[in-house]
């Protein structure tokens, strides 16, 4: 028999060349706006700096202020600017492309001109008429922007695959089960399934995109990765950051709206999924759903019980006064609101049965910390019992997914010296060790794979219906609730959350932290 000789390899990446990518024209739709200013501007000029636009391209900035390219042109560079460093050479070659349309979103005239505009900047460019339609735009307009895009035939792809289009939407994907099918239903009037990108933008996050990577690419977690071995898994994303100017749409949504049925859904799923067979989108997300359908649904009345809601009161943060969330600007005096979840949810399949798996989120909280903690069991016996009177701390493995890009293994070593002392140490991995390049945001990964056609970073509808059939009869409790008093607890700013979760938010954080 051969041996093998198992040698180190550098590192291994999927390439794509420019060339082999479809020329497309990018249409922003909102593109006077924050985000296109903020993100979309700067990772498309990230994109065409580092060799990842297709050779061919164009971009439209399309919304109702009137502007012409070149103002758009100076208004994007002055945005750039202020988001990434900024090569004027570059930009300016990149800038030949950016175009500006004024687009009245209720008119089908409006439409119709911008189909043949596009028609002719498709001939003039070379893009093959493939185009992507970003929705840069509050989520109300979803539905009238594909219906108009729709009505004015820049929805049609040729049977050949010729001349793609897309849409690409954010959440919120509706506010419960009922308005995201209206929405997926409004969608599908002028879009298939595939021509369709909804954003989770913590997919895009690279240390999320990782947890496939630790998990599938390595041999040895795995076996251990079950109910046999794993105690609980805690998942949480807190902030320090209050409702800051989104109270109107804060007060529609409160926490779980807003972080559970997106994010945390994912980095559940993401933890907790069987190995796909191939890392191809569909299989991926085919996983996923299987574990939103094994999610075991709260049990009624399960408020306090399996789910603590709280919401911020006034006091500190980083050493400054914040105030009540009642008293932030738009929100209702009377608010009852959640800014801060935990639940406590179990998988019903082969691998997770009995395992808890702590989900917190929450706004004001002591800290800015995302992170993934896969506590393990004791060990099963301590031989150590005669010589060291203390339960041995079982290992845990944490997947820090920001601002602590990393990941840290604690188990037992001996300590030095002639006494027999255990001693907890902690391995550590930093996600950006040794690496040389440039750390980009999420949005050009999210955009590039937009123009790849890759689904794999981006919600499929039937997760996102089985995470509101798994939400909606919780936030049907939570609204319906006779003494909102009792059940949502104040916690103070720059806490941890209500003194009623600190049982198991001390599960999920660290001791220096509790
Ligand atoms: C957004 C939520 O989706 O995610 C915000 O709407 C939240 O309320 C944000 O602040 C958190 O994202 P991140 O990347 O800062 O953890």
């Amino acid at each position: 028999m051969e041996e093998k000789v198992h040698t180190v390899k550098p590192q291994q990446c999927r390439i794509i060349e420019p060339g082999s990518m479809d020329p497309c024209t990018i249409v922003i739709f909102g593109a006077s706006g924050d985000l296109s200013a903020r993100k979309l501007m700067p990772s498309l000029y990230k994109l065409y700096e580092t060799g990842n636009l297709p050779e061919s391209y164009s971009v439209v900035g399309c919304s109702r202020s009137a502007m012409t390219d070149e103002e758009f042109r100076n208004k994007m560079h002055q945005a750039v600017m202020e988001s990434v460093k900024l090569d004027e050479k570059t930009w300016e070659a990149f800038a030949k492309n950016l175009f500006y349309k004024i687009v009245s979103y209720d008119s089908k005239e409006s439409f119709n001109y911008l189909a043949h505009y596009l028609k002719e900047l498709d001939k003039q460019k070379k893009t093959g008429d493939n185009r992507l339609f970003y929705l840069a735009v509050p989520p109300t307009l979803y539905p009238v922007l594909a219906t108009m895009i729709g009505k004015a035939g820049l929805a049609d792809e040729a049977a050949d695959d010729t001349g793609w289009s897309r849409i690409v939407v954010e959440k919120p994907f509706g506010r419960d089960l009922e308005t995201a099918l209206a929405l997926d239903n409004t969608l599908h009037e002028s879009f298939q399934e595939h021509q369709i990108y909804r954003i989770d933008h913590y997919l895009a996050k690279e240390t999320v995109q990782n947890i496939l990577m630790l998990r599938f690419a390595n041999s040895i977690f795995e076996p251990i990765w079950n109910r046999s071995f794993i105690d609980y898994v805690g998942i949480i994303a807190a902030e320090k950051l209050g409702v800051e100017h989104r109270a109107g749409y804060y007060e529609q949504a409160g926490v779980l709206r807003d972080m559970f049925q997106n994010h945390m859904k994912q980095l559940l799923a993401l933890t907790a999924m069987e190995p796909p067979s191939l890392f191809e989108a569909d299989r991926v997300r085919d996983e996923k759903v299987k574990v939103f359908r094994s999610l075991k649904p709260l049990a009624k009345g399960s408020l306090n019980n399996d789910l603590i809601l709280g919401q911020y009161s006034a006091g500190s943060i980083d050493g400054k006064r914040v105030p009540a969330y009642r008293d932030e600007m738009g929100v209702d005096p009377r608010s009852f609101i959640p800014t801060f979840a935990l639940m406590r949810v179990f998988i019903d399949n082969w691998r997770w049965r009995g395992v808890p798996f702590y989900l917190a989120s929450g706004k004001r909280l002591a800290k800015k910390v995302t992170r993934i903690v896969v506590q393990f069991k004791d060990v099963p016996h301590s031989m150590f019992r005669s010589v060291i009177d203390e339960n041995i701390q079982a290992n845990r493995l944490i997947l820090g997914i920001y601002p602590e890009e990393e990941i840290t293994l604690t188990f037992q070593t001996k300590a030095p010296g002639s006494k027999v002392c255990l001693r907890p140490v902690t391995m550590d991995f930093k996600y950006y060790d040794k690496y040389q390049g440039e750390i980009l945001d999420a949005y050009v990964r999210v955009l590039h794979d937009c123009i790849l056609g890759d689904h794999m970073l981006f919600w499929r509808q039937d997760g996102v219906e089985l995470a509101w059939s798994f939400l909606d009869p919780i936030l049907e409790e939570c609204e319906a609730c006779a003494d909102p008093e009792n059940t949502l607890q104040l916690y103070e700013s720059g806490s941890w959350g209500p003194t009623a979760a600190k049982r198991w938010m001390d599960l999920i954080l660290e001791r220096s932290e509790r």
